[in-house]
């Protein structure tokens, strides 16, 4: 299959394990985002598939060549791989069109220049060709990082957090282009960050990696999302409330009725997250099913509002929750606030001892 493939790659700095095992496929055309703590090995992976670190347990395929194994050990020049760092790497001393030629110094000269042309007029950079990168925003400079990493037409493209350095309004336009050139060159990426926002917009399929250096789940973002395999996956997109208690009869009593709890067990201690977003909140006279609520504060976020409240009867009674609910929330003359909750942002799991 064309693409990259890693099978059981381990590595550690000295005495230090920093991956555990790691393996993933990156089929061509498709983007693979690696999501993961800073700290947790990410770069490291990158670099043992680029071949800037020597493999040290495990396999790397790119397009049916073995490029790492335990006796082969190709050159990065060799594995046909465009790398984009963080900070982009730019050489100051040449101009646009020089840095993204610069790759392509196997090609006759007017083959070089015509592809140059070609990735720098994709990227909407043709304009820009004889500036030198510090007259350019960061955004641009971005986008010339893209466009040498793509020149040589590498069989593997690997992103280490390429929107980082850029402010949130850029970052969204940008995401958004790298994203588009990426889909008309059909090739295989795998982009690590650490922001889980940044991997759902741009994956077909996230991995998320844990502190220890280990894949906790993979799948595609709705998955992710939606069917959060643990506890840490489930916390990755915000703060979650929380109620404890012990399962009966296939779910757990609480103020808002019976949460489902999958398959825990009569008597199992459980603990079950729901997101913010999935409670939800509505005002005036009794609502069928809504559990009445003192609303405690509201605070705008922009297109959306973050509302504490305190459940006012049953089990859960005092215990206090924060709902997010699209745009303002006016605070006066609203009469009674009702809470219900979203099933489909309820995730039970087993109280850990
Ligand atoms: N060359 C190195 N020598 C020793 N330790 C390293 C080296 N490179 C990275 N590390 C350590 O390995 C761990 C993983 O680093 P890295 O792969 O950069 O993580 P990430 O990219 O996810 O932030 C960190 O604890 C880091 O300090
Ligand atoms: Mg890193």
């Amino acid at each position: 299959m064309q693409g990259l493939h890693m099978v059981g790659v381990r590595h550690a700095y000295g005495k230090t394990q920093v991956l555990n095992d790691i393996s993933l496929t990156v089929p061509a055309g498709e983007l693979v985002c690696l999501l993961g703590p800073s700290g947790c090995g990410k770069t490291t992976l990158l670099r043992i598939a680029a071949g800037m670190e020597r493999l040290q347990t495990g396999s790397v395929t790119i397009d049916e060549v073995i490029v790492a194994a335990p006796n082969v050990q190709l050159p990065p020049e060799e594995r046909q791989i465009g790398f984009m760092f963080q900070d982009y790497a730019l050489f100051p001393h040449l101009t646009v069109f020089e840095n993204v030629a610069f790759g392509l110094f196997r090609q006759d000269r007017q083959t070089a220049r015509a592809r140059a042309l070609e990735v720098l007029e994709q990227v909407g950079m043709t304009q820009h060709a004889e500036k030198h990168p510090h007259l350019l925003s960061g955004g641009q400079q971005q986008r010339v990082a893209l466009a040498r990493a793509l020149a040589p037409k590498p069989r593997l493209v690997l992103l280490d957090e390429p929107f980082a350095g850029l402010d949130t309004t850029m970052r969204a336009r940008v995401r958004q282009q790298t994203l588009s050139v990426l889909k008309q060159t059909s090739v295989a990426t795998l982009m690590v960050t650490h922001d889980p926002r940044e991997a759902m917009y741009m994956a077909d399929r996230i991995k998320v990696m844990g502190e220890n250096g280990q894949i906790l789940q993979s799948g595609r973002p709705q998955d992710i999302y939606y069917n959060p395999a643990e506890e840490y996956v489930a916390r990755l997109f915000g703060p979650m409330n929380m109620i404890e208690g012990v399962a009966q009869d296939g779910s757990l009593a609480s103020s808002f009725g019976p949460l489902a709890v999958g398959d825990a067990g009569n008597g199992q201690a459980v603990r079950v997250l729901i997101r913010s977003e999935g409670l939800i909140l509505s005002h005036g006279g009794e609502q069928p099913g809504g559990t009445p609520v003192d609303v405690l504060s509201a605070h705008l976020l922009g297109d959306s509002s973050l509302v504490g409240f305190r459940v006012r009867e049953g089990i859960n009674s005092g215990a206090e929750f924060q709902a997010r609910i699209p745009g303002a929330f006016d605070l006066t003359g609203r009469g009674q606030t009702w809470a219900h909750v979203d099933p489909a942002q309820v995730f039970p799991y087993p109280q850990k001892q």
